[in-house]
């Protein structure tokens, strides 16, 4: 049987090199997914993975095309606000952006990622369950509540949302352990 391989997107934040390191470890091969391309080339070169730089915003089946056949997608890129006086968080420009990085293209790119899957696959979305009521919340729960339908007319998708839970911080290694649960289930691809 060949290699599983992965795609991770948001690979270089404070979540993603633990997920990395933990699949990596399950023997998953990794294609790795950020827009800044020096932290993601460091990234890479410890895992023996590949860098493939990249803004979610763009065409998913292009990447998908570079990225090669994957059966695992884990999206872990984020768009947060950033502090009052930096930007208006209601300005339209804003506002696009948040539901472009946080809800738009995660969602093209798990239909793109279904439509290239020969054998069964899973995609991962990270996301933050109830954070404060603002434009950046309603980005969050616009994905969520495309849920399993994101992999409507795709039978061999499986679709699962990983929340960061309220109270105390979820740390990486958790959120790690949970995708590493995840995925046990997921077979290797056929040769
Ligand atoms: N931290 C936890 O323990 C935890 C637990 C459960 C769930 N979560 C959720 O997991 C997600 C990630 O959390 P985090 O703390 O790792 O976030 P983070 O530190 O802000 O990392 C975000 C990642 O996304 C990339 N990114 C941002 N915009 C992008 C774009 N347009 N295209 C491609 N990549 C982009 C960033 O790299 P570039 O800036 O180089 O693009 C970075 O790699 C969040 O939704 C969070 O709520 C986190």
């Amino acid at each position: 049987m060949s290699e599983r391989r992965a795609l991770i997107v948001g690979a270089t934040g404070a979540l993603g090199p633990a997920i990395c390191r933990g699949l990596s470890s399950l023997g998953f091969g990794l294609v790795l997914v950020a827009r800044r391309p020096d932290p993601l080339a460091r990234l890479a070169r410890g895992l023996r993975a590949r860098a493939l730089p990249w803004d979610i915003t763009r065409d998913p089946a292009l990447l998908l095309d570079l990225a090669g056949p994957v059966t695992l997608l884990v999206n872990a890129a984020v768009r947060r606000p950033l502090a009052p006086e930096a930007e208006d968080v209601w300005s339209p420009e804003v506002v696009r952006r948040l539901f472009e990085v946080n809800a738009l293209a995660p969602a093209r790119l798990v239909r793109a990622f279904a439509a290239q899957l020969t054998a069964p696959g899973l995609a991962i979305l990270l996301t933050e369950e109830e954070p404060p009521l603002s434009p950046y919340a309603a980005s969050i729960a616009a994905l969520e509540t495309m849920g399993p339908a994101l992999a409507e007319g795709f039978p061999l998708c499986g679709i699962r949302f990983l929340s960061q839970t309220r109270g105390p911080k979820v740390g990486p290694q958790r959120t790690a352990a949970r995708v590493g649960e995840l995925v046990s289930g997921l077979g290797a691809e056929e040769p």
